[in-house]
């Protein structure tokens, strides 16, 4: 019998609902940030990614699906997004239209990895791009996405970890630090560490072989080499994130397995018992020259990269079941046939002022109606009888405490907005 490639696998069932509804959410999620959504080849021209990710990483290196088209192209796989959307907005001169420029993609990305938990030769990517500032609010901006979205999955085992790369200059004086520091134990590193010394030595601090190698341990920090310019930015990073209440750690062994990165750099990861070695969930950071670097005109970017597949195995161990996170925030009946129409341009109203709305469409008992309203875990539930349509007071029960109110028709917008606002904060 013929099987599927080693490290992919297939989507039907309740994992297709699951990517479905995952979709949604991000769909409602990106709208809120004004950002667009983008489709770029799943295959480009290897250049893209030599040039991009970097020749000397070890996604370029050893991770890629390169193949010779029948025209004698040398095409890649996409190992991550962020290459291809820099490609589209030069290409496509998005560059001259107004910026900032929020872009946001999902869909499959391969590399040619070890298959185990969490890990997969084709895996799906929700990112997001930001290009045009090089504001350090941007930055903090991204990582607040990434936190929203966990937040809004219910998601509570996650820690934040930031570093800062610096501009060139910074890095420049890093890279001469970690050649003086290496010299020496050069015998010691591995065979791939070795070429890394030669090409790109910030890239021994990436490799996996050497990591428990004491000589790691000691090796020179990135936050010891910034200029000014590259500290206040950083600086200033961490104070963007502090007004919007976001944990993070400072994590000064993150440098990230792709060379584009300036300034801040960041990976969430899942802190939730016995999750495994695959724990960074979303990952990201500032890349202030790679537009230009692939052939466009200088436009800083900075941008993050969830993995659905892991992000879908923390859900499932802290038992989160993301189809039940879309849920009507009102369900609407009527007590008789003759108020079907209140129904009908209430539940109108409310949705065009932006609340998911469920009715009942077939006059059930009231029994039937709230143990619907239930089903479809909605979080209010308004009641319309005779008495309602004429004194224009509305029945508004929360459906999880039962707390019942009285509601002016004209205020039903500014209630509903005060209390799932609140519930939103809890
Ligand atoms: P990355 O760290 O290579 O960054 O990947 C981002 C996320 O993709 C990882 O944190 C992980 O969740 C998921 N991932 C990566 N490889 C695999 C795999 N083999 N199997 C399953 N999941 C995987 C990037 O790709 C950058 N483009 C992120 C970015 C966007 N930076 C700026 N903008």
């Amino acid at each position: 019998m013929l099987q599927k490639p080693k490290g992919t696998y297939d989507i039907y069932g309740d994992k297709a609902l699951t990517y479905l509804y995952f979709r949604k959410l991000v769909e409602a999620l990106m709208d809120k940030y004004n950002a667009k959504y983008f489709e770029t080849p799943i295959f480009e021209s290897s250049e893209l990614f030599h040039r991009g990710v970097g020749e000397t990483t070890d996604i370029v290196s050893k991770e890629t699906y390169d193949f010779k088209d029948r025209g004698d192209r040398n095409i890649t796989l996409r190992p991550e997004g962020t290459a291809g959307i820099v490609r589209c907005f030069i290409e496509n001169k998005l560059y001259a239209e107004n910026l900032p420029l929020k872009a946001w993609y999902l869909g499959p990305m391969f590399r040619y990895e070890r298959p185990q938990a969490g890990r997969y030769r084709e895996f799906y990517q929700f990112g997001f791009e930001a290009f045009g500032s090089f504001d350090a609010m941007m930055d903090a901006e991204v990582i607040g996405i990434v936190c929203n979205l966990f937040k809004i999955l219910g998601l509570k085992g996650v820690s934040v970890n930031i570093n800062t790369l610096g501009d060139k200059e910074s890095r420049e004086n890093y890279r001469k630090a970690l050649l003086d520091y290496f010299k020496p134990y050069l015998n010691d590193l591995c065979d791939d560490c070795r070429r890394r010394y030669e090409k790109n030595p910030l890239r021994i601090l990436d490799c996996k072989v050497d990591s428990s190698n004491e000589i790691m341990k000691n090796a020179p920090k990135m936050t010891d080499y910034l200029n000014e310019e590259s500290r206040i930015h950083f600086d200033k990073v961490k104070k963007y994130l502090d007004a919007m209440g976001i944990n993070y750690k400072v994590n000064p062994s993150i440098v990230r397995g792709l060379d584009y990165y300036t300034h801040t750099v960041f990976e969430v990861q899942a802190d939730i018992e016995g999750f495994g070695s695959q724990n960074t969930l979303a990952a990201g950071g500032r890349y202030d020259h790679l537009v230009e670097f692939v052939g466009g005109p200088s436009v800083p970017g900075v941008g993050f990269a969830v993995g659905l597949e892991r992000l879908f195995l923390a859900l499932d161990a802290e038992n989160i079941d993301i189809r039940e996170i879309i849920y009507p925030d009102v369900y609407i009946f009527s007590a008789e046939d003759e108020q079907k129409p209140y129904v009908l341009s209430l539940s109108n109203d409310l949705r065009l002022a932006g609340f998911n709305v469920e009715i009942d469409y077939n006059g059930k008992s009231f029994k039937s109606n709230f143990k619907q309203a239930d089903k479809v875990n909605a979080r209010y539930i308004i009641i319309i009888g005779e008495e309602e349509v004429e004194s224009k007071i509305l029945t508004v029960k929360n459906n999880e405490t039962k707390e019942e109110y009285k509601v002016k028709l004209d205020k039903i917008i500014e209630f509903l907005d005060e209390k799932l606002g609140e519930e939103h904060e809890d």
